[in-house]
């Protein structure tokens, strides 16, 4: 079979990989802990489980508008004034089947071959997967602990050329944890104007930030940076609906028809039964989501405190998301059994075999210094999970 040459270039999704490794791993009997998953450990809130079973009872089982239900779609807008001081029609408001296939309609609507898209490392790695799927070129910015992770104007603005066509930001991001300061973000508004570059802000995370972090959408900072860039979001991680495949955009009414023409002669519409339970989740009561904060803020905490007693392991308090990115590369040239660590590949594949511990090599998201764990599973596994690589890491040599 010869396969088209877009097809062949795309890399699956590691942390589903390894999500799917762990998963085997426990089906032949092995117990893995994964430190891999990307969602909420959470059941979904019942209300929301409900509303979907009624909407079946009810038939609602049919297509609806490509873009979503009108009181979907409303609801989004409501939410979006609300909690992010956006105002948007309901019409320049799109639902697709979760973030990522949000996303897809937004890169594949703005960006072609010659296009430079810039993205900031480290990074989610579907953001470039989507953009070389387009035939763009995405231009990446490093990030580090110097400076929290944080994407400054500065940073930017060395990365930018003729063929610059747009910025992903992500904010919180996935893997850091990091959130962008209202300052950064107003001084990355400024240069998205003064360059007309088009903003595509993933803001997938937004409702878990902890402590004082202040969760900000760049579209609110002025009617010009509005105008340059979509908003996405989604229910999967705030609700624990990640099944549910419902996400939004909402941006300049151009281009979310354009979003709309490619969604019909894909997908057509997100599954009429998870609108509605979207409608429920962002319309009913929210203390589920305050609950579910919470008992990640003690988990995060716990995870930072505990990586940070091993030698060789550095870690950040992360603002926001359920990741910590610990910096391992401390361990890196250290052997075990004449096998030698030497990338954030090696003691990922380390610690499954001789732990029986799930994390996401560091080279995932670009940077191999270090390895991604999420903190969505319980304390016990998270206490255990640490106590096994403590143990193994313990035996390097
Ligand atoms: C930054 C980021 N954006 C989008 C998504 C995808 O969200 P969804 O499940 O709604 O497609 C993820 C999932 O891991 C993510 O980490």
């Amino acid at each position: 079979m010869r396969l088209s040459q877009r097809a062949s270039a795309i890399k699956p999704s590691s942390t589903l990989e390894i999500t799917t490794l762990a998963k085997k791993m426990r089906a032949e009997g092995i117990d893995v802990i994964g430190f891999g998953a990307g969602e909420p450990d959470f059941d979904t809130p019942s209300n929301v489980k409900e509303a979907a079973i009624r909407a079946i009872q009810e038939g609602f089982t049919k297509y609806t508008p490509v873009p979503g239900i009108d009181e979907l779609r409303a609801a989004i807008a409501k939410k979006l004034e609300k909690d992010n001081n956006l105002v948007y029609r309901p019409s320049e408001v799109i639902v697709s089947c979760g973030a990522k296939h949000v996303l897809f309609n937004a890169i594949m609507a703005l960006f072609e071959e010659g296009d430079e898209v810039i993205v900031a490392s480290p990074y989610w790695e579907t953001f470039l997967e989507q953009i070389q799927l387009m035939g763009a070129t995405p231009v990446i910015v490093q990030t580090d602990e110097s400076t929290d992770f944080q994407v400054t104007r500065e940073l930017l603005e060395t990365a930018i050329t003729k063929k610059t066509k747009g910025l992903i930001l992500n904010t919180p991001c996935n893997p850091t944890g990091a959130v962008i300061n209202r300052e950064h973000l107003k001084a990355i508004a400024d240069l998205a104007v003064e360059k007309n570059i088009y903003v595509i802000s993933d803001e997938t995370y937004e409702k878990l930030v902890y402590e004082d972090a202040e969760h900000v959408s760049i579209a609110s900072l002025n009617p010009e940076i509005k105008e340059l860039t979509l908003t996405v979001g989604a229910l999967s991680k705030s609700y624990s609906m990640t099944g549910w495949r419902i996400g939004y955009a909402a941006g300049p009414a151009e281009v979310i028809k354009a979003m709309v023409n490619l969604q019909s002669q894909s997908t057509s519409n997100p599954t009429s039964i998870a609108q509605k339970a979207a409608l429920e989740a962002l319309t009913g009561p929210q203390e589920a989501l305050s609950e579910m904060r919470l008992e990640f803020l003690k988990r995060r905490n716990y995870i930072v405190q505990e990586l940070n007693t091993i030698p060789g392991v550095s870690c950040l308090k992360p603002k926001g998301a359920f990741y910590v990115f610990p910096k391992v590369s401390g361990l890196y040239g250290r052997t075990y059994q004449g096998r030698i660590i030497s990338n954030s590949k090696d003691l990922a594949s380390y610690l499954l075999t001789e732990a029986r511990v799930a994390v996401v090599p560091g080279s995932a998201f670009g940077s191999d210094q270090h390895i991604r764990l999420s903190y969505a599973l319980s304390m016990e596994h998270i206490w255990e999970g640490l106590h096994r690589m403590k143990e193994a890491i313990g035996k390097l040599l």
